[in-house]
Order: structure tokens, then sequence, then C-alpha cells
């Protein structure tokens, strides 16, 4: 997708469609530059239809020749907080794909920096489909060129492309099925990257092993595909800080022996959406190329059913040193999680965030617009809840108490892989807490944000990329 400007007066421009941005009540004053030919019968129409500029409606109409472009969708600006202009360059990249208008013209205003940023994220989150496997005439085109009748800020769309690249991968590799994304596929990708500046080792299941990781061995075990651990890093010849990402990378999760439901494994695809969150965002910030040390780690597992699955009532020693013994082998990801926090948290690092689809708990609690944020670490945590507002993401602080973790204490190990049911996602981020010593550090359950049953507001349904936008300014930041 390409940015441009124009000074050109808007009705003269041919394009697909010529999106109208509409504040709050100010419908008249919003149309009034299309001219007479048309502003007062659209006036007319979109009052009739009770438009009004509300963020996150649009409406489209046919232009009958009165416009150079053959159709004009009004969206609202809301209030005209970035977060709206988000929303409505959102609704502008949705409605662009849902015919193939490749090539749009909007009037949105004078965009800054941080509007440029948003707004070239809403475009690309918007347009966003995965449609690799729907009939060739059932594809749309994607948007090529946006141009804008206002000014933009040039360092904002770079920055607005390359969370919108970072953010796409993430999407397309947790829409993919996990017949094609699977471990080695998974680590493949993350090889892909490698090159100016950015660094990936990858490790076989022998070397996982070798290493001592039990926890990513055991999950591992019972699927004919085998495991990989990936550690990916962008290292600049200065740094002023040295940050750790971890993800969550189970490329599909039947549960184990402690089978899920047929229909609780339905998008259990999504079970990597941490490992491609850390991957989107790697890739952005190979692409910003910021002054900061950033590593991007990840257990890539799948969690199945075989005759060498891990069992109920097994002891795993961890990379850590320590023991855990398995109560339920549907509590994969702490466990593959475990070895990848025990391993960052020896790189000496500023802090580390991991991210997980990690229990059904946070979705219950959460719903699926929420990442659940867990972490003792004040600032840390403020750093992020002030990323995520910044990119119109949600996510919500929960309460971490050390007492809950006298549900997670062994029999026969250090730790059990289960609490009960109560604050299941909590005593799940206690349990990862045990796996990490010095390092200021945060978690972020994503189990419900990482993927959207239905679509919901601009995003398609499907993988979201959630939190890629999030990481890439916590990192800037
Ligand atoms: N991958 C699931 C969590 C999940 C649920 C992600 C729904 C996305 C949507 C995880 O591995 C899991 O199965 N968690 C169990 C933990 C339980 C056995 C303690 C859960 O939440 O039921
Ligand atoms: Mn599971
Ligand atoms: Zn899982």
């Amino acid at each position: 997708m390409e940015l441009a400007h124009t000074p050109a007066p808007v009705d003269s421009i041919g394009c697909d469609l010529l999106a109208i941005g509409v504040p709050d009540d100010g419908l008249a004053a919003a149309l009034a530059p299309l001219g007479d030919a048309i502003a007062g019968d659209l006036v007319a129409a979109a009052t009739a239809a009770e438009f009004s500029g509300k963020a996150g409606t649009i409406q489209v109409w046919p232009t009958l020749g009165r416009l150079a472009a053959p159709r004009i969708a009004l969206v609202g600006l809301g209030d005209g907080s970035v977060d709206a202009l988000r929303r409505a360059a959102g609704m502008v990249g949705s409605t662009a794909r849902g015919r193939g208008d490749a090539h749009v013209v909007a009037v949105l205003g004078d965009l800054d920096h941080d509007a440029t940023v948003a707004v070239v994220e809403g475009l690309a989150v918007g347009n966003y489909r995965y449609d690799r496997f729907k009939a060739e005439d059932a594809r749309k085109a994607e948007l090529e060129k946006v141009v804008l009748s206002g000014s933009f800020d040039e360092d904002g769309a770079d920055l607005g492309l390359a969370i919108a690249y970072g953010q796409r991968l993430a999407r397309d590799l947790v829409n993919g099925p996990a017949a094609d994304v699977y471990p080695e596929t998974l680590a493949e990708t993350a090889r892909q990257l490698a090159g100016d500046g950015l660094d990936v080792l990858v490790w076989d299941e022998a070397r996982i092993k070798a290493e001592g990781m039990g926890g990513i061995t055991a999950v591992g075990q019972g699927s004919d595909r085998p495991a990989r651990f990936v550690h990916m890093s962008w290292t600049p010849a200065k740094a002023r800080k040295k940050l750790v990402l971890v993800g969550k990378g189970v490329t599909f999760d039947a549960g184990g022996l402690s089978i899920k439901t047929s229909a609780g494994m339905q998008t259990m695809r999504c079970d990597m959406g941490g490992s491609a969150a850390v991957i989107g965002a790697m890739a952005a910030i190979s692409r910003i190329a910021p002054d900061v040390e950033v590593h991007g780690i990840f257990g890539a597992v799948e969690n199945m059913v075989s005759g060498n699955s891990y069992k109920l009532g097994d002891i795993l020693s961890m990379y850590s040193g320590k023991t855990v013994e398995i109560h339920n082998t549907d509590a994969e990801g702490r466990l593959v999680l475990a070895d990848c926090l025990a391993y960052g948290d020896a790189l000496g690092a500023d802090a580390m965030v991991d991210l997980a689809t990690l229990t059904g708990a946070a979705v219950v609690a959460l719903g699926s617009f929420y990442t659940g944020l867990f972490s003792h670490d004040d600032a840390l945590a403020d750093a992020l809840l002030g990323a995520a507002d910044d990119s119109g993401e949600g996510l919500w602080r929960m309460p971490f108490p050390e007492f809950y973790k006298d549900q997670l204490k062994g029999e026969w190990g250090t730790l059990k892989n289960v609490g009960g049911r109560e604050g299941g996602a909590i005593t799940a981020g206690l349990f990862l807490s045990e796996f990490v010593e010095k390092t200021p550090w945060a978690h972020l359950d994503i189990a419900g944000p990482a993927f959207f049953d239905k679509a919901f507001r601009h995003y398609a349904a499907g993988g979201t990329g959630a939190m890629v936008p999030s990481l890439v300014r916590w990192i800037l930041s």
C-alpha cells in the first residue's frame, strides 16, 4: 500500500472510492467541498439514513456520475481523536476490500505524526482478508494506493507501514491451517526474516532435549511434527535498552491426552498467536531499526494425542532446573513458555514480556477485545498500558497476588502445572513467574484477542495480530 497527497479538488479526482471523514454532527460542513452538484442531496440522504459522524460508522453511496469517483463513503470521525481516526481509516480499508477498490482518495484532514501512523494502521488492518483458499472470483483486490487530500507525516507513514507489515504477517500465521503452519514452518518463517541486522537461531528437537528444555520436549513429543526453539535477535551497535519478547508457539492444541472437545479444538490453530506476535514485532523492528536491542524467543510445538504423548503424572525437568508434575496435558502453553522464559531471563535484559493464548479463563474474564496484563512491575505495566492505549488495543491489568500460588505447590516435584478452576488466568501467570528470577517481566494473556470468531469493528474474523502495534510502540518508547 502506497500513501500520497494531492492538492487537487476532491470532486475531480478519479479513483474507485472517495472517502470523506465526517466529525460528530459535522455532516454539512464536511460535504460542502464536494460542490452543489451533490453535497445537498448527500446531506439529505445521509441524514435520512441517520448518519451523524459517530466513530466506527460508515455509509457508502453511488455518485450517479456527479463526481469523478463512482462511489463515495461517508466515514465517522467521532470526536476526532487519534483512535477514532484509526477506526475511521479501518472502516475505509474494510469497505474498499469488500468491493476490491484498489485506489482510494480520502479526506481526513491534515495528519500529524501520530495521526498518520494511526490512519495507515487502520487502513491496513481494515483492508486485510485471509482469502488464500477462496476461489479466484471470490477474492477481491487489495488497496494499492491511498491519496490523501490533506497533509501527512512521511515518518509516520513509514512507521505505520512497518507496524502493518508485522501485524499482517502475524495474522497470516495465525490464520494459516495447522497443516501448513507447524513447528518447522513457523521456525522457517522466522529464519527467513534473518538478515540486515536480524539474527535467527533455531534448535531442533534433539538440541532442545540436550539443552534440558523438558517443557518443550514433553509437550512436543506426542506429535509427528518435531518441536523447534527459536531465538531471533535485533542487536544494533549502540543500544539504549535490551528487551526480550517471548511467545507461545503451540501450532495446534488438541489438548494432548487431556483431550479437548471437537468444538474446543476448532480454532486451536490460533494457539501460536503469541509467537506470531513476536515474529510480527521482530519483522517490524527490523524495518524500523531502532537503537534498542530486542530478542524474540518462542518454542514451537503441536500438542497432540499419540502413543508418545506426555502423560498425566509425568514429572518434567525444566530448563531452569525446577520440576513440574503434570495434572492436565491441556495446560501445555505454560510448560513451553517456562523454558523460553528461563532462557530469556538468562539474557540479562532490562525487561521481558511474554505473549500467550494461555487460558480460556482470560477469555471468560475479559472477552475477546482485552488482553490480560499480569506483572509485579508497575513501571513496566504502565509502559505497556500506555503503548496499548496509543495503539487502540485493549489491555487490562489483572490482580497478581503471590498467595494464589498455594494452588500450584507440587506433591512430587516443585510445581503442579495447574491450579484449581478459580482464577485460572492468574494462576497460569503465577506458574510462569516461577521461571523468571531477575528480569522485570510482564505476561500478556491474548487468548481472547488473538483470534476473533466473528468480525469486530474493522477486523475481519480470524487472526488479529493482537499486540503487535502495542509491542512496537512499547519498544520504541
Ligand atoms: N490454548 C488453550 C487456551 C485457549 C482457550 C486459547 C481458548 C484460546 C481460546 C490452553 O492451552 C488451554 O487449553 N488452557 C486450559 C488450561 C486448563 C487445563 C488449566 C484452559 O483454559 O482450559
Ligand atoms: Mn491447552
Ligand atoms: Zn494451548
